[in-house]
């Protein structure tokens, strides 16, 4: 028997902070009318469940309640958080074994039912994960990806934003390759509204360009062992890129984020999964879209590529 999608309900496995926050960021969107929480602590899903519905009357009607995996057959999307979070000094390639056991069950679980909807992965490492689920599940591979370097993106446009005092939003800048510790600046396609970065930088009086910006990946990339440092995990900022990447799948919006998903060849690459600006709408990823991407740019996003195959290398699937 078919499922039909209902477009207005979204799915978020894992009710720990991750997916607490994703769930409530996805309330406060008004995106859904109906949103199903699963967590191996079905206590744990319905508290936050209630917690978050209480919000409601500030926000707009919804159904938010503690549910199994029969109820989220007809989701339009399904929001995948659960596992292990890095504690402090740990990758996020440290996860790998932990939490690809924890995906075989939810995946295999997903996979059982006849599933019609969107996977996001969120969970870490989220490139490993997102090359599992797709194998798992056996979904075509527009429905399958993961959040990937939105937020990494996020924290480069963040950070350039307040170094160079314009709104972030304005700034067009990527982070690609693996959400990790072997992302990628594309600093050679950075601009702000069209004006070459290099230009904007010594337009604010900045002149060690180079410097300046090596700097800024750093902090970039080395932001989540930060913030695990001082509060023991990330979760509002993800919350926010998974609200943003939701919102371009069930408005149809055709944005182009950096998510995660199976590459097929470009700069050389494919068998793995990986960040590269993509068109998202209704039926997922819908389209890789082709960056302009220095000689430098490519060995090192090759290279991204080469650790990330390393870890899959080590996995039965
Ligand atoms: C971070 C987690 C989501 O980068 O990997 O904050």
């Amino acid at each position: 028997m078919s499922t039909v999608v209902n477009s207005r309900k979204v799915a978020v496995i894992g009710t720990g902070f991750v997916g607490s926050s994703s769930a409530f960021a996805l309330m406060e969107s008004g995106l859904f009318s109906e949103m199903i929480l699963l967590d191996a602590d079905q206590n744990r899903a319905e508290g936050e469940a209630l917690d978050i519905s209480h919000g409601l009357p500030f926000a707009r009607p919804m159904k938010i309640t503690a549910g199994t995996y029969d109820d989220l057959v007809d989701a339009a999307i399904i929001v995948i958080t659960a596992g292990a979070g890095q504690k402090p000094g740990e990758t996020r390639l440290d996860l790998v074994k932990k939490n690809v056991a924890i995906f075989r069950t939810i995946i295999g679980e997903i996979a059982k039912r006849n599933c019609q909807g969107i996977l996001l992965i969120v969970a870490n490492p989220v490139d490993i994960l997102t090359y599992v689920a797709l194998k798992l599940s056996g979904f075509p591979e527009n429905r399958v990806f993961g959040s990937g370097t939105t937020l990494d993106t996020a924290r480069l446009k963040y950070l350039l934003g307040e170094r160079l005092s314009v709104d972030a939003r304005s700034v067009h800048a990527w982070i690609i390759g693996e959400h990790g510790d072997s992302q990628i600046a594309a600093w050679s396609s950075a601009n702000v509204s069209g004006v070459p970065l290099s230009d904007f930088c010594s337009m604010r009086g900045f002149t060690e360009h180079d410097q300046n910006m090596e700097d800024i990946a750093e902090d970039v990339k080395n932001s989540a062992y930060k913030i695990i440092e001082k509060k023991k995990a990330t979760y509002y900022g993800v919350a926010v890129a998974v609200r943003r990447i939701c919102e371009a799948i069930i408005r149809d919006e055709k944005s182009v984020l950096p998510v995660s998903s199976i590459q097929h060849g470009a700069f050389g690459i494919d068998g793995v999964a990986l960040s590269m600006p993509a068109i998202v709408g209704k039926n997922g990823v819908e389209k890789q879209i082709p960056i302009k991407l220095s000689e430098k740019e490519q060995v090192e996003l090759r290279k991204s590529a080469d650790a990330l195959k390393e870890v899959l290398k080590s996995i039965d699937l």
